[in-house]
């Protein structure tokens, strides 16, 4: 399968190849706004099989695929509806799949899912979350807002806030952010921290990362902030995730005091973590982002179907 073209984590991506995909990403604003017709993809089918929740990351994928002239099978609830209610394997079920399309993007509940179905299918597969693992077209997405709200990746300092030991979203962009010149924080409570072989993974890269448990201090420093929901489903203890809840918030007010222009982000969905009241500050783009995510999606579409060439 070596010609087959799969986004199954951010680590092998060079900061070129980065930059190539946001990019085209940017390229394809107009598209991603309804504002001029495609049909780049056009004869393109995608499947979305998606054996978690979702609503950002299925749906931006679909409305790329449909914006850019191609078509959609959608699974959105694939541990009800399909095969794998009756005990069918991945492996099975993506060798099926991969005969009706030309595209699969995929979220499962199991670390390394996505690999899997990349080691036996024919068409290309994109990881849209594996578990806690990673979430490389999110990261890839984040990148893309990072750099259009600030007009640049490095220089920044950029602080991660929020449950670090479950966040697939947090792995992913940090192994992104190894590749620029950035200042990470992570903020978290002392049981959420990140895992040890991400922050080796990312400090061996020459990533500046810091760890505390101090909010208000680290927006002192901050350009970007970016925060987290506690990632409830994935507490092997739920009196553990009893323990950690509302552990951590940020508002309006604590923006304010830190007296600087910060960038507000979220992948969404948000719980009580952020609240309402940042929402009309001009540095609050998570909706911002989650429109991003189609661009992103569209360049990523566009390139593993062999549309688009990257730099
Ligand atoms: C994230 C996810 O599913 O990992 N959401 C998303 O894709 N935008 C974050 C989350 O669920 O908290």
């Amino acid at each position: 399968m070596g010609s087959v073209q799969h986004v199954i984590s951010m680590k092998p991506f060079s900061r070129q190849q980065i930059e190539s995909i946001l990019d085209l990403a940017d390229s394809f604003e107009a598209e991603a706004r309804g504002e001029k017709k495609s049909d780049l993809l056009a004869g393109k089918v995608l499947t979305a099989l998606f054996y978690e929740p979702s609503t950002r990351t299925r749906l931006s994928f679909e409305s790329a695929m449909v914006r850019l002239g191609g078509q959609v099978l959608s699974v959105a609830d694939a541990k009800k509806t399909s095969s794998v209610w009756k005990g069918e394997t991945l492996e099975d079920t993506i060798l099926t799949i991969a005969n009706y399309c030309d595209v699969i993007a995929m979220r499962h509940p199991q670390k390394g899912a996505a690999e899997i179905a990349a080691s036996v299918s024919s068409v290309p597969i994109l990881n849209g979350g594996d578990d806690a693992n990673e979430h490389p077209t999110q990261a890839l997405l984040d990148l893309l807002t990072i750099r259009r709200e600030r007009g640049t990746i490095d220089g920044l300092t950029v602080t991660l806030v929020g449950d670090h030991a479950h966040s697939r979203v947090t792995n992913s962009l940090l192994f992104g952010l190894a590749n620029y010149d950035v200042k990470v924080i992570l903020v978290n409570p002392p049981s959420l921290a990140v895992s040890r072989e991400t922050l080796k993974y990312v400090q061996d890269k020459g990533l500046s990362v810091e760890e505390t448990s101090d909010l208000a201090a680290a927006l002192t420093k901050t350009d970007v902030v970016y925060i987290f929901r506690i990632q409830k489903e994935r507490f092997e203890d739920p009196e553990e995730y009893e323990r950690v809840k509302g552990g951590y918030q940020l508002d309006r007010a604590m923006l304010e005091a830190a007296g600087r222009e910060i960038t507000v982000m979220h992948p969404m969905p948000r719980v009580d973590e952020l609240s309402t009241d940042v929402d009309d500050m001009p540095g609050a783009c998570y909706f911002r982002q989650s429109f991003n995510g189609v661009m992103l999606r569209m360049a990523l579409l566009a390139w593993v179907l062999g549309k688009a060439d990257l730099d």
